[in-house]
């Protein structure tokens, strides 16, 4: 199964029963395709070419260790890890009840090459150099201290690995904008401040040795090597 259909297939994983959160990132139901195209101007293809941009640097015959933080519930990611059969996966979450739902979807999905982590991103519990790619989804543009969290995904990652995953930068699109502000920001979903798709090239350029920084609509999708 190529990446592409990976993410398509991603909704099947939710068993047909998506909640509104995964029914939203694999644009698979009413309400959830309501708010990819009101909030982010999304539609279904716009949504699988900022998910595929994000896990492009997770290569489809890897083999190596892999960290993802935060794994959030998986949605987006099992159907990938699925196939990644020679990769030792450890997944990291703030949230146990996130972790609960990802770890509950790995093991339906068969995959036992995957440890689950209860953590901050701002304090990994992880040695220096100890992982080959840091895949970062939906994440940044969540975490209190982004600096923090900077400083330690860099940290945790390998000379010559990969960084890559996509979040929220502003002035992607202007009605985003206002929703986040607005709606997201004051119940807690969203912690300022955020990076615009220029800022967070110059960011990662300083940082790494080679970063890529595209975006769609308000989603940038970054991949960096160190
Ligand atoms: C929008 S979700 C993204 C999850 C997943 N990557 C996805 O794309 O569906 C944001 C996640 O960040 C987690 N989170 C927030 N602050 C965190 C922190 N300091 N350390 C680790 N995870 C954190 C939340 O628990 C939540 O699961």
């Amino acid at each position: 199964m190529n990446r592409k259909e990976q993410i398509r297939n991603a909704y099947k994983l939710t068993g047909g029963h998506a909640g509104f959160y995964d029914g939203m990132m694999t644009y698979s139901t009413i309400p959830g395709k309501a708010v990819c195209r009101i909030v982010w101007n999304m539609d279904g293809e716009k949504n699988l070419r900022y998910i595929e941009k994000a896990l492009s640097g997770v290569p489809e015959d890897f083999a190596g260790r892999l960290l993802e933080v935060p794994v959030g519930t998986g949605v987006l990611t099992m159907p990938v890890y699925r196939e990644l059969k020679e990769v030792d996966i450890t997944c990291l979450d703030y949230s146990p009840d996130m972790i609960a739902v990802a770890r509950q979807r790995a093991v339906t999905a068969g995959i036992d090459n995957i440890a689950f982590v209860q953590g901050d991103v701002g304090a990994l519990p992880f040695e220096d150099e100890s992982f080959d790619i840091v895949l970062s989804m939906n994440g940044f543009h969540a975490f209190p201290d982004k600096e923090a969290a900077y400083r330690e995904t860099y940290r945790v990652l390998k000379k010559g690995g990969t960084f890559c995953g996509c979040f929220y930068v502003q002035k992607g699109n202007a009605r985003t904008d206002w929703f986040i502000r607005h709606l997201y920001q004051p119940k807690g979903f969203f912690t300022a401040p955020y990076e615009t798709k220029e800022s967070l090239q110059k960011r990662l350029s300083a940082m790494y040795e080679a970063a890529e920084v595209t975006a769609v609509e308000g989603m940038a999708c970054f991949r960096c090597t160190k």
